[in-house]
Parts: structure tokens; C-alpha cells; sequence
């Protein structure tokens, strides 16, 4: 059977480990970034990772360079989506961007290839919108979670317009990944953003009204919880740009509790975005 082509736009924390991820199932992937510098840090970030897994003994070192080998890093739009099966944007969880690039994608990708998107709230229908009408159906959500290649679920997401065909290459990749998906419904945040977004706030209100500090918040959700990480860790994990742009939508659509703390925009302004600024709510090398 002919590989799958995947085309992966924005090679940044998601995109990267979509790439690293759909590359190890076995298909063909082009990463793409606008800027050379962006596409070589999403490159060795998956080299890293890949790496580290043959340390671990979790991969073998011809799967990695197999893995490796079906990568092609490019700031070539046309020359990424020429011959893509499913193409997977990955790009910053703005609508207008994410509207731009899919009108830009559906003149360069083959006809009937399905268009998904990695994004963790927007509205499929407000970025298929972007698309003319005979298009629509081609568009589906592909939500990844970080760190992609570890993390077991891949939310689908389903448009009112998504073809059952879009869903089910969806649902096949994600699957040959040796992943778990399901199957959600438009709404605002899906399931997961809706509900880890609601745990996080609530942590940074609570914070700021000093009810305990930023480690024992955590340590109640790790050790009262079993979650494997508490909600300000991981929001420095997420990074605290994407949670707050996730909360303004989600307060948006749903609501004012979902109203994003005066602290969280705060430390967004100040740039301390979590890990990959070093700093959130706890400092990192
Ligand atoms: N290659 C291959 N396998 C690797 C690896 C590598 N480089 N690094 C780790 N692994 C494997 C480990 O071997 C281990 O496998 P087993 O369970 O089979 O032993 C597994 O991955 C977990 O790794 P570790 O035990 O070393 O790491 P950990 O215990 O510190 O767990 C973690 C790491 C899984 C990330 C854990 O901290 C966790 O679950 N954190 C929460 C993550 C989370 O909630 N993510 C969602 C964020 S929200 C999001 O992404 C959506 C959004 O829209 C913003």
C-alpha cells in the first residue's frame, strides 16, 4: 500500500510532534514553517526526543532513522502540499490566521484531501467558513495533545459540514499512531479544553487569592487527584499565551466563567509564558 502523505503547517510544540508522530506510523511527512530557523528548531526537537527515546530503549535506533528519513523540513508551502494526502495545520490558535491558511492551502493541496486542524477551542465551521462552499466537507479537527507523541488521545472534531470521509482518514491516522481518538461535537473547547482550561483557571484565581502557593496547588490535584501533573505545571507546560487566548474564546462563547484571572494576563504581558519562556509559575532551564 502506498504510504500516506501528510503535510504539517507550523513546526512549533504541536506541530513538531504531529510531524515526529505520523512519520513514526509510517507515513511521508513535509513540516512547515515560515522561517528556516522555525522549521530546523522543530527538526532537532524531534531528533531530541528521538534520541532520547533510543536511550530510554523505547525506540529502536533503525526506527529512528526511518522516522527521520520520511521528514522533510520546508518553508515551501506549494512544494508541501503538492502531493498531500491529509494536511494538519499547526499554526498559532488565532481564527483570522487559521482562516488565512486554509484559504491559502485549499488552492495548493490536492483535490479531496482532508484539511485538519490542531486547533484545542476554535470553531471547525468558523475556519471552514475560509473555504469555498463545495470545500467545507474536506475540513476536520485533529486535536493533539503535549507531548504529542507520548499523549494517547487525539480529539476529532466534527463540523457541521465534515465529510464522513475527512473524519475517517482522521480517525485512521490517528489510530495508526497508537492513538486513542474520539469523536466530539463543534462546541466550544470540545471536551478537553472546555474542562482542563476550567481546572486551570480556577488554580491561578486561587493563587491570587493566596489560598496555598503555586507547589502545594499542584501537589493537591498530583496527590489527591492522581493527575500525573498539577494545573499550574501544566499550564506552564501548555504555555500561558495559548491557555489565555483558549479562555478569552471559551469566555466568549460559554461565558464569564470563563473570564481569564488578572494574574494570567499579567504574566502573558510580562512574557512569562512557561516553559518556553522559562518562566510561569515556576522557573525552567
Ligand atoms: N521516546 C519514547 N518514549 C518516551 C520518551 C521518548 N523520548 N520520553 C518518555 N517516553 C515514555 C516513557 O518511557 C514512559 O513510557 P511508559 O509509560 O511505557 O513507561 C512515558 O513516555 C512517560 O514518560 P516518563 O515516565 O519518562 O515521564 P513522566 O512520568 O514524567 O510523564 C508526561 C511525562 C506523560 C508528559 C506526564 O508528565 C503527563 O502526563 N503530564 C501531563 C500532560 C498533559 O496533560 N498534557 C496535555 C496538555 S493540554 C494540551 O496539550 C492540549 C492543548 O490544546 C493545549
Amino acid at each position: 500500500m502506498e504510504r500516506l502523505r501528510v503535510a504539517v503547517l507550523g513546526a512549533g510544540t504541536m506541530g513538531h510532534g504531529i510531524a515526529q508522530a505520523a512519520a513514526q506510523a509510517g507515513a511521508e511527512v513535509a513540516l512547515r514553517d515560515v522561517e528556516p530557523a522555525a522549521v530546523e528548531r522543530g527538526l532537532s526537537g524531534i531528533r531530541r526526543f528521538l534520541e532520547k527515546g533510543v536511550e530510554k530503549g523505547k525506540i529502536m535506533a533503525t526506527d529512528r532513522d526511518a522516522a527521520l528519513a520520511r521528514i522533510r523540513g520546508t518553508t515551501d508551502l506549494a512544494s508541501a502540499l503538492r502531493e498531500a494526502d491529509l494536511v494538519i495545520e499547526a499554526v498559532p490558535e488565532k481564527l483570522d490566521l487559521k482562516r488565512r491558511v486554509f484559504a491559502e492551502v485549499v488552492d495548493l493541496a490536492p483535490e479531496g484531501s482532508t484539511l485538519a486542524t490542531n486547533t484545542s477551542s476554535l470553531s471547525i465551521a468558523a475556519i471552514a467558513e475560509a473555504l469555498p462552499e463545495k470545500d467545507r466537507g474536506r475540513v476536520v479537527g485533529m486535536h493533539f495533545f503535549n507531548p504529542v507523541p507520548i499523549m494517547k488521545l487525539v480529539e476529532v472534531v466534527r463540523g457541521p459540514e465534515s465529510s464522513d470521509d475527512s473524519v475517517e482518514t482522521a480517525l485512521d491516522l490517528a489510530r495508526s499512531m497508537g492513538k486513542e481518538p474520539i469523536v466530539v461535537r463543534d462546541a466550544p473547547g470540545f471536551a478537553t479544553s472546555r474542562l482542563g482550561v476550567a481546572i486551570g483557571l480556577e488554580a491561578i484565581r486561587m493563587l491570587e487569592e493566596d489560598v496555598a502557593s503555586a507547589e502545594d496547588i499542584d501537589r493537591a490535584m498530583v496527590l489527591g487527584y492522581n493527575h500525573p501533573m498539577g494545573p499550574l505545571r501544566l499550564t506552564d507546560l501548555v504555555g500561558l499565551d495559548v491557555r489565555l487566548g483558549i479562555a478569552e474564546y471559551l469566555a466568549k462563547e460559554l461565558g464569564p466563567r470563563f473570564e481569564p484571572p488578572a494574574l494570567l494576563r499579567r504574566m502573558v504581558e510580562d512574557g512569562h509564558l512557561g516553559q518556553k519562556s522559562g518562566r510561569g509559575f515556576y522557573a525552567w532551564k
